[in-house]
């Protein structure tokens, strides 16, 4: 077993399968191919497949329809799991890995992919890039020699790549992890990576699955962190804006991730946070800080019900505009989504509830009248809630927003506009943690 190691990489053209056309299988396997491999996505979604053939790509991420269509000669899509396997140096597996009703991580798909899998006569490599419980390394090798696989070398390869930013995130990451049980399936997942400027963790299997789940937890607690100090500053007249620029700048602590807000959501986070704390607790370990920033996130995500209703009072018959729906911009995904949360508690509250996106499909949201435009969504509302920090919030004319609507009330869910223009264009504002004074209450 190989002990962590840091080094940079070489290179040499292979040929790769990648399970899953999903969000993180397309970005994994289009940079691939970008960096010359010959990559072969295969799901099991027959539309999916059809149209990524013609060209359209299913999911919404800066850049991945360039890349796709850039490295097309080298990128080939299938159902067929024999034309998938076919010639293959390297199998990533990149199918979903959901939560299940008790919070551990729903594998089913990976051993369907695993159990999939012919009876390979050359040396392979399988890679575990799905987010996956600590010990699943361990059990995929048993069952690939149980199917008489031992030559398939398994490696896991854990991906950091933040949606809306994953293509740079991949091709230009801050670090790539690599566990493996034997060094050459290591190496063989190293040199695929030939090209991509970022130091390289070598270390084992149950080591690179930790350090997948530990480094969301971090990520997650600092902004349940930030969260937290911005509901004291705002029981205390501070503003967290200031505050975590002033503590960001200590380079023990750094400025990244400490915006606060209505919370965190997406694909990983949130199932993540529920898998790490089942696989402590099914090891027999209470894990309290995650459970804590776990639940403060949730808590987070209401508070600005309570601030909607003491503006408001009773939310009956009001109308309640999202500005935002994605669960951070420059993305379409709404998996966990704070809007989710904030539209069921305005319905159940008997509150009219409109939004505004410029990308999501909000047809999924019951319930929720969807409006083309920030402008036609505002325009008749009671109050506004700025869910997403999308750009285009930053451009929109106040003043003239301000006039159609049946109460100015804005509460910026993100920081992310400038309190001043919004009173100054008649708007009671109210931001996360910004106190009276500071950006906070009118
Ligand atoms: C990924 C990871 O795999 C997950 O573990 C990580 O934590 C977050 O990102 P993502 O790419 O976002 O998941 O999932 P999704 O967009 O749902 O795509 C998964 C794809 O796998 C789907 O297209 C689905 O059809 C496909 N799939 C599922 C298969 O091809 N085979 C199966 O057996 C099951
Ligand atoms: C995350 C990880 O960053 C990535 O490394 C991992 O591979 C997948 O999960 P992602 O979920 O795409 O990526 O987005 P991220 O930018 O991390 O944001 C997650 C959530 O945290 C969003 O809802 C965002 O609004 C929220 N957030 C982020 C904050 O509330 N405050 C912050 O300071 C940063």
């Amino acid at each position: 077993m190989p002990g962590t190691l840091i080094g940079m990489v070489g290179a040499s053209p292979q040929k790769v399968a990648v399970f899953g056309a999903g969000y993180v299988g397309l970005v994994t396997g289009a940079c691939l191919a970008s960096l010359g491999h010959r990559v072969i996505v295969r799901d099991v979604l027959a539309d999916r497949i059809e149209a990524l053939r013609r060209g359209d790509v299913p999911i919404y991420e800066p850049g991945l329809d360039e890349l796709i269509a850039g490295n097309a000669e080298r990128l080939r899509f299938t159902t067929d799991v024999a034309e998938a396997i076919e010639g293959a140096d390297i199998v990533y597996i990149a199918v979903g890995t959901p939560p299940t009703y008790s919070g551990d991580a729903d594998l089913s798909a990976v051993w369907t992919v695993v159990d999939e899998l012919p009876q390979i006569e050359r040396r392979t490599v399988v890679v575990m890039k799905s987010t996956v419980p600590v010990g699943t390394g361990e059990k995929v090798r048993h069952r690939l020699d149980e199917r008489g696989l031992q030559h398939v070398g398994y490696a896991s390869n854990p991906e950091f790549t933040a949606e809306g930013t994953a293509i740079r995130d991949f091709l230009g990451p801050d670090r790539i992890v690599i566990g493996s049980f034997r060094d050459e399936d290591g190496e063989a997942v190293e040199a695929l990576h030939g090209g991509v400027d970022g130091p390289v963790v070598r270390c084992d299997v149950a080591s690179a699955e930790m350090i997948k789940l530990a480094a969301n937890a971090a990520l997650m607690t600092r902004i349940s962190f930030i969260n937290e100090i911005a509901n004291v500053c705002e029981a205390t007249g501070a503003d967290v804006v200031r505050v975590a620029e002033g503590i960001g700048l200590d380079r023990r602590i750094g400025p990244a991730f400490l915006r606060a807000g209505i919370g965190f959501g997406g694909s990983c986070f949130p199932k993540d946070s529920l898998a790490l704390k089942q696989l402590a607790a099914n090891s027999g370990y209470h894990f309290q800080l995650l459970n804590a920033v776990i639940e403060v996130n949730e808590l987070q995500k209401r508070r600005v019900i309570g601030k909607l209703h003491s503006h408001l009072g009773p939310l009956r018959g009001k109308t309640v505009t999202l500005l935002g729906l994605a669960f951070k911009p420059h993305t379409d995904d709404i998996r966990e989504a704070p809007s989710l949360v904030l539209a069921g508690r305005l319905l159940a509250e008997g509150a009219d509830v409109r939004s505004w996106d410029p990308v999501v499909d909000g047809t999924a949201l019951h319930g929720v009248e969807i409006a083309d435009s920030p402008e036609a969504a505002a325009a008749g509302a009671d109050a506004l809630v700025l869910v997403t920090e999308w750009p285009q919030l930053a451009d929109v004319d106040w003043v003239a927003v301000g006039a159609t609507m049946r109460n100015r009330l804005l509460i910026d869910g993100r920081n992310m506009l400038d309190p001043e223009t919004l009173r100054s264009a008649g708007f009671v504002y109210e931001g996360i943690g910004r106190g009276p004074g500071t950006g906070g209450g009118s």
